[in-house]
This record gives structure tokens, sequence and C-alpha cells, in this order.
């Protein structure tokens, strides 16, 4: 029976591949693999193979496993590919953080390790480049580290929101940042953003904001 269906398979592979003439499957399959061949493919393969149940799919931390390691924030940061390569090899108690983040030495090739990092320094250019939003124009209320704590803090009252501690979601915020506090029902001292970012940009810096949570 399984015989039968692989037999049947194969029949229709070559059918296909007849009929796609021997040129065309063959560059198809060029493609593939030339695609296969980027480090920052192979590595988002690894990472969803064994990283997504905590991190989440978009290394955000928006994952179904986040919940049980409770305090960390999953997110993963903007670092030095050192620093990624570290943790990811050592695990997090080699350096200071959760217990819960597993070393992979061992368990990962070092070319799946190098993969993986390569992957990792993509998708966090977002916020990267949200670090840089954030920092060129919300830190004199917000605070250099996010914690409303800016120097212009003072200033308001409410004050600037603690946004290490935000409980409101992606699609909030890109809402405050876009058409600021007032039309949100909230200050009218957090700026509408809207007229000097990009959407792009609020894009990043609400990526960013992901990665400054702490639950204390
Ligand atoms: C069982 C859950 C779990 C799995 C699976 C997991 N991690 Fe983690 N990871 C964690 C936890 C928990 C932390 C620690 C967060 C902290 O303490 O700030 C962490 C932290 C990290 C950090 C540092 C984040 C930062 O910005 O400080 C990186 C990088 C990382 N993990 C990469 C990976 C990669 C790559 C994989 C897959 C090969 C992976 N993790 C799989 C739980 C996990
Ligand atoms: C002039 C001061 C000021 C600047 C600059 C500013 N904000 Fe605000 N922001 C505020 C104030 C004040 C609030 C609190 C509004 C309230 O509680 O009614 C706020 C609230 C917010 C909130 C809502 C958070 C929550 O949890 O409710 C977000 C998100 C936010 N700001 C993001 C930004 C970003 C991103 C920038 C830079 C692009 C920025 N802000 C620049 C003053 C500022």
């Amino acid at each position: 029976m399984r015989r039968g269906i692989v037999l049947g398979l194969t029949a229709m592979l070559c059918l296909g591949g007849a009929m796609l003439g021997g040129t065309a499957q063959a560059d198809s399959r060029k493609a593939v693999k030339a695609e296969l061949s980027k480090p920052v493919v192979r590595g988002g393969i690894v990472f969803k193979n064994y990283c997504t149940l905590c991190h989440g799919e978009r290394a955000d931390g928006i994952a179904r496993a986040a919940k049980l390691y409770g305090v960390a924030n999953l997110a993963i940061k903007p670092a030095t590919a050192e620093a990624y390569f570290e943790i990811i090899r050592g695990g997090g108690e080699a350096v200071g953080k959760s217990q819960f983040m597993p070393p992979w030495e061992g368990e990962l090739s070092e070319e799946q390790i190098n993969d993986v990092v390569a992957y990792l320094r993509v998708v966090s250019d977002a916020a990267r480049r949200g670090e840089v939003v954030f920092k060129t124009n919300c830190i004199l209320c917000h605070g250099i580290k996010a914690n409303g704590k800016g120097r212009a803090a003072r200033l308001y009252d409410p004050p600037p929101a603690d946004l290490t501690h935000s409980d409101k979601n992606d699609d909030y915020k890109r809402m405050i940042i876009t058409l600021g506090g007032a039309a949100m029902g909230r200050s009218e001292f957090m700026p509408v953003w809207g007229e000097q970012l990009s959407p792009q940009e609020i894009d990043d810096v609400v990526s960013y904001l992901r990665t400054v949570l702490v639950s204390d």
C-alpha cells in the first residue's frame, strides 16, 4: 500500500518533470538550493525548529511557552553577534540570565549556531532601528531607559508613561504614537508623531518597545 503510493508519487514527479521540461525543473531546483545556501535562510529554519516555542515566530517574545518563564522578557533584543553566540552556546545561566534559556552547544552544530545568529541579526534589525528612533525623539520625556524618567518628565502631569511596564498592546502603542495622546483621551503632551515619523519608523519603535518591557 505504502509502496504503491510512493511509486505513484514517483511516477507523478517524473511526469511533472517531463512536462516542466528538464531545464525548468533544474532551474527551480537550483533556485531552492541557492536560497537554502544563505545562512540567514537556514538560520530561520533552525529558529523555527528550536526557538519559536519560547521566543515566538518573529523573535518578539510572543510565544506559547513564554508565560511559563514568567519574569523574563523573551523578545530577542538587539545585541552584538558575540553576545548572541555566548548565550546560545552556553545558555542563560552562563551569562547571568534565566536558566530556562537552554545551552545549545552540542545540540546544534557550529554551522547551525552561526546560521541562527545571522538570522537573529536580521530579525532584530527592526528593534535596532527603533532604538535609534526612540533615542532621537522620545528620551527627553520617557527617559533613556524608557522608564518615564526623562529630563522633562517632571513638567508633565500625568507624567510620561513608564514604557518598561506598559500594559498596552502593539496596536494601541502604534495608535497613540501616530495620533498623539489627546486623540486617545490621554495627555495632550504625548505628541502626535504621525507627521514626523514614517509608518516604518513607528513600527520599528514599537518593536523596540517590546524589548524594554520588564516584569517585576
Ligand atoms: C525553553 C525556552 C527557550 C527556548 C527553547 C529557547 N530560549 Fe532563548 N531564552 C529563553 C529565556 C528564558 C531567556 C532569558 C531571557 C532573560 O533572562 O532575559 C532566553 C534568552 C535568549 C537570548 C538573549 C535574549 C536577550 O536579548 O537578552 C537569545 C539570543 C536567545 N535566547 C536565543 C535563543 C535561540 C537562538 C534559541 C533556539 C536555538 C532559543 N533561544 C531557544 C528561553 C528559551
Ligand atoms: C513631550 C513629552 C513626550 C515625548 C517627547 C514623547 N512622549 Fe510618549 N507620552 C508622554 C506622556 C505625558 C504620556 C502619558 C499620557 C497619559 O498618561 O495620559 C505618554 C504616553 C506614551 C505611550 C503610552 C504608553 C502606555 O502604556 O499607555 C506611548 C506608547 C508613548 N508615549 C510612546 C512615545 C514614543 C515612542 C515617543 C517618541 C517617538 C514618545 N512617546 C515621545 C509624553 C511624551
